[in-house]
């Protein structure tokens, strides 16, 4: 019997299959497999410079792939670009500051949604995860403070209302009550929307507290997989990420 899988349940929303990929010689993500089904949160952990950055920038078409598939719904979209993607319901919050500092607030939304009646429509959205962006609509998005900037990103991602979303590091600098709030924003918008989200972490207290699955990424490739739910899971994933 073939070890290749030949289907997929058909609630699968992204399958990736033997994903390697890179920058110059020698490849940073390595013959990477997962899929993930809508409602779903896998967990993409790693020490720094292990590829999960890399993983989600080629999943969005801004890393060439050089083997294997990204299948979203089905439909094989490797190697195609970064807008023709988003198209396909996928919103991508990067690592780095991604938002447009000379904007507004506001006008970094809108760069979300395709028109104003809809920007109209879903603040609602983003006045339910985060008041406090709605409030500052208009201010200069390059004064909002560190934390709100990182709010503004993921409201960015929700106003779209995606499908996928792919999340690096948005735990990363805040302080533990945002990081609990970011946490309530996620497992709410799983339930209501049943978004699949593929969340890069290394804070493994928030990432056991939103994910369903984990995935360890070890130079590039996938060491060890599991269910957040199994009991040792947690002291397993602490060894992985010690440095
Ligand atoms: N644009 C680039 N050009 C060349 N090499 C790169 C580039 N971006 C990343 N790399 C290299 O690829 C490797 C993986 O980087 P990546 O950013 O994917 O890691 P990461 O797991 O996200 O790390 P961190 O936890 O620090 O964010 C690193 O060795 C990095 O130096
Ligand atoms: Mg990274």
């Amino acid at each position: 019997m073939s070890a290749v899988r030949q289907f997929e349940p058909a609630q699968t929303v992204l399958a990736v299959e033997g994903l390697t990929s890179g920058y110059d010689a020698a490849p940073v993500v390595r013959e990477v497999s997962f899929s993930i089904a809508a409602g779903e949160i896998l967990v993409i952990l790693g020490k720094n410079g292990m590829g999960k950055s890399t993983l989600l920038k080629t999943i969005m078409g801004f890393v060439r792939a050089s083997a294997g598939k990204i299948r979203l719904a089905g439909e094989d979209i490797t190697n195609r670009q970064p807008h023709l993607i988003a198209r396909h319901s996928v919103a991508y919050t990067p690592q780095e500051y991604a938002i447009f500092q000379d904007l507004t607030v506001e006008e970094n939304l809108r760069l979300g949604v395709a028109n104003d009646t809809l920007l109209k429509e879903r603040l609602e959205d983003v006045e339910a995860a985060f008041p406090r962006i709605v409030e500052r609509l208009h201010q200069r998005a390059g004064t909002l403070s560190g934390g709100e900037q990182k709010m503004l990103l993921l409201s960015r991602g929700l106003i779209a209302r995606p499908k996928i979303m792919l999340i690096d590091e948005i735990s990363e600098g805040l302080q533990p009550t945002m990081v609990a709030k970011m946490a309530e924003v996620l497992k709410a918008t799983k339930e209501r929307n049943g978004v699949a989200v593929v969340l890069v972490e290394q804070n493994l207290p928030f990432a056991l507290s939103v994910a369903d699955r984990y995935a360890i990424l070890k130079i590039g490739e996938i060491v060890e997989r599991g269910d957040v739910a199994h009991a040792d899971t947690a002291a397993t994933l602490e060894e992985h990420l010690r440095i």
